[in-house]
């Protein structure tokens, strides 16, 4: 037998018991007459002991034992003399009385501990040995709670698992397919599911009614810390529902998870913002409601004063810091700079001191003290705080506001992760305009359903047209999204021709969907959670690298792996990706 307990285990109440363990060797201490080594396995660490003078053969090769050996060690537990509180064997250590060695390890190219010497790159390049460590280990170990709690839960509630294929035809999702090319049919592809939207529709003809998969979903797009090429969903549809049916189905999800992952009960229903509502207010479709500083539209109160940038402005917008009134030059100057870089891209940023020696703003020459009273009063500004204004065009305006909110929000320590605040910002725009390509593309995808009373203006004002969709954003991140599908044929031959599909190019692309919805497609709607996105919150984590076993870099690389990679001639001839020119 390899072992009678394992190494995260054993307590006071076991002393005086013969234990077999097995693991890695952490490090080990040699105190001369002692040698003490710390045994780790994914459960925990246990330290052995070897006495010199008991056994000095025993301990001579304790001594030699190197990093991240594995070994077998048989003793009895004893009362540690110097015990470690913050450890739960803290109390005990194991008298050893034969060590095994069952295989050896070169040294680690960085220490396999919390406090390691190895940076990104080495750490995914050995990602088996960063694996070892506790806090990349436990997150794993908390997708796979996540995972089962989905899955109890779902299947409490009556949805059928179902696996869809991963070789299938594109489903447009915004994003570049990852493809592959057939062998057996010269010159085609696969492409990989960049969600199996189509398919969970297709389940719905069927009649499965409530389908859900926790399912892998692949997107040639830019990789960012909440980004990956290759990442999982919870995918979900229902038949016969409407909106409210799926946002109170999956808020119960919700609540379930963070009830039984997290400890935290939530009493109160998750608030409902529509779109048009957070980008007034937020200036951004997923808005971190942490914290308040909503935004104060003030064009119309300080425009025609003569001050040209807001006089040539179309948006003039702002946001209330409460108590920074005391900010310096410098922290000023700062902010300003943020604004102005090229990613948010404001011309610059004004602001209003409201100090206890009255209010005050560089623009003062424009406005009288009068006028910055009723500023004030507008962004409901007290004594103490500070306000801060970017002006421009509106769209660009509310953008850079809403980074700069964030921005406040951070320094202001308002984002905290242990607090949640989730939320449903629900009737997204159905359609988005494309100033490149000149046309119109559906926000969500093509299947989203308009909402019924704004069908009338898909062809007359079809910008104007809302989606029966919705997002669950949680502290800022898009947890998840989804929407009411069209299952009427005339609706969506309606959206294909706004779209500007030809019916032709329609069949092509969507016409298994399109058969398919002839033959009694029921009223369907569904939605996909960001399964990493969710575990590394629960995790408190911005990025969703280090709760993926095995993640790519940023570069879109699996640097472990070494891919992706060339392959040979032979089987680029076979998959007929070699072009032969004749002499
Ligand atoms: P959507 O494209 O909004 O909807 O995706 C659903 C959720 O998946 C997560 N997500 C990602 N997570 C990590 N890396 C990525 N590259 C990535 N892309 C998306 C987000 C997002 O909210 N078929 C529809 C759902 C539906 O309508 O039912 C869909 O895929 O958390």
């Amino acid at each position: 037998m390899y072992r009678t307990n394992t190494c995260g285990e054993l307590t006071i109440r076991n002393a005086g018991t013969n234990v077999t363990l097995c693991g890695w060797v952490q490090k080990s201490r040699d105190l001369g007459g002692m040698t003490f080594v710390d045994l780790r396995d994914r459960y925990g660490i246990t330290q052995l002991v070897f006495n010199m003078e008991k056994d000095a053969d025993l301990c001579g090769q304790a001594r030699r034992l190197g990093r991240e050996f594995v070994v077998m060690a048989e003793g009895k537990v004893r009362e540690r003399s110097n015990k470690n509180p913050k450890m739960p064997t803290g109390e005990i250590e194991i008298e050893v009385t034969q060590l095994t060695i069952l295989n050896r390890s070169e040294l680690p190219p960085f220490t396999v501990e919390e406090e390691t010497d190895g940076g990104e790159e080495l750490r995914m390049k050995y990602r088996y040995l960063d694996l070892r460590r506790t806090s990349v280990k436990n997150n794993i170990i908390l997708r796979h709670k996540v995972a089962q709690e989905v899955r109890k839960y779902m299947d409490s509630i009556g949805f059928i698992e179902v696996e869809t294929p991963v070789l299938i035809k594109s489903t447009p999702e915004g994003a570049r397919d990852f493809v592959v090319p057939s062998r057996m049919q010269p010159g085609t592809f696969y492409a990989l599911p960049q969600s199996p939207q189509t398919l969970k529709q297709l389940l719905m003809v069927a009649g499965f009614d409530r389908y859900f998969q926790i399912v892998k979903c692949f997107r040639d797009e830019d990789l960012r810390a909440d980004r990956q090429p290759e990442f999982t969903q919870i995918d979900c549809e229902m038949s016969f529902v409407e909106r409210n049916d799926i946002l109170d189905t999956f808020e119960g999800l919700a609540k379930y998870l963070f009830r039984e992952v997290k400890g935290i009960e939530f009493k109160e229903p998750f608030k409902r913002i529509s779109y048009h509502e957070a980008m007034e207010l937020y200036g951004s479709d997923k808005p971190d409601l942490r914290f308040n500083m909503r935004f104060t539209d003030l064009t119309s109160l300080v425009k025609g004063f003569n001050f040209p940038v807001f006089d040539t402005s179309e948006y003039i917008g702002a946001i209330c810091a409460e108590g920074c009134s005391g900010y310096t030059r410098k922290q000023l100057d700062e902010l300003t700079e943020f604004v102005k870089r090229p990613q948010i891209g404001a011309k610059g940023m004004i602001y209003v001191k409201y100090g206890s020696d009255g209010i005050k703003s560089f623009a003062d020459k424009f406005f009288s003290q009068e006028e910055l009273g009723r500023w004030a009063a507008a962004v409901n500004a007290k004594q103490g705080d500070l306000i801060l204004i970017l002006a421009g065009g509106k769209k660009e305006t509310l953008t850079a506001l809403s980074e700069l909110r964030l921005e406040m929000g951070t320094r202001l320590e308002l984002r905290k992760k242990d607090i949640f605040v989730p939320l449903w910002v629900v009737d997204f725009p159905l359609l988005e305009w494309d100033k490149e390509e000149k046309r119109f593309f559906a926000m969500h995808h093509p299947f989203t359903s308009p909402k019924p009373e704004d069908i009338l203006l898909m062809e007359s004002d079809p910008g104007k047209v809302r989606a029966n969709a919705y997002d669950l954003v949680i502290n800022g991140v898009e947890i998840g999204g989804g929407s009411i599908r069209i299952h009427d044929a005339t609706v969506q031959k309606l959206m294909f021709k706004v779209l500007g599909f030809t019916e032709e190019a329609a069949n092509n692309q969507f016409g298994f969907l399109l058969n398919a919805f002839k033959y009694g497609a029921p009223p369907h709607g569904g939605i996909a959670f960001g399964f990493d996105r969710w575990v590394a919150m629960f995790g408190g984590q911005d990025s969703i690298r280090d709760f993926i076993a095995f993640p790519k870099n940023n570069s879109g690389r699996d640097v472990m792996l070494d891919t992706p990679s060339p392959i040979s001639g032979k089987q680029l001839d076979e998959l007929s990706l070699i072009i032969k020119t004749e002499n």
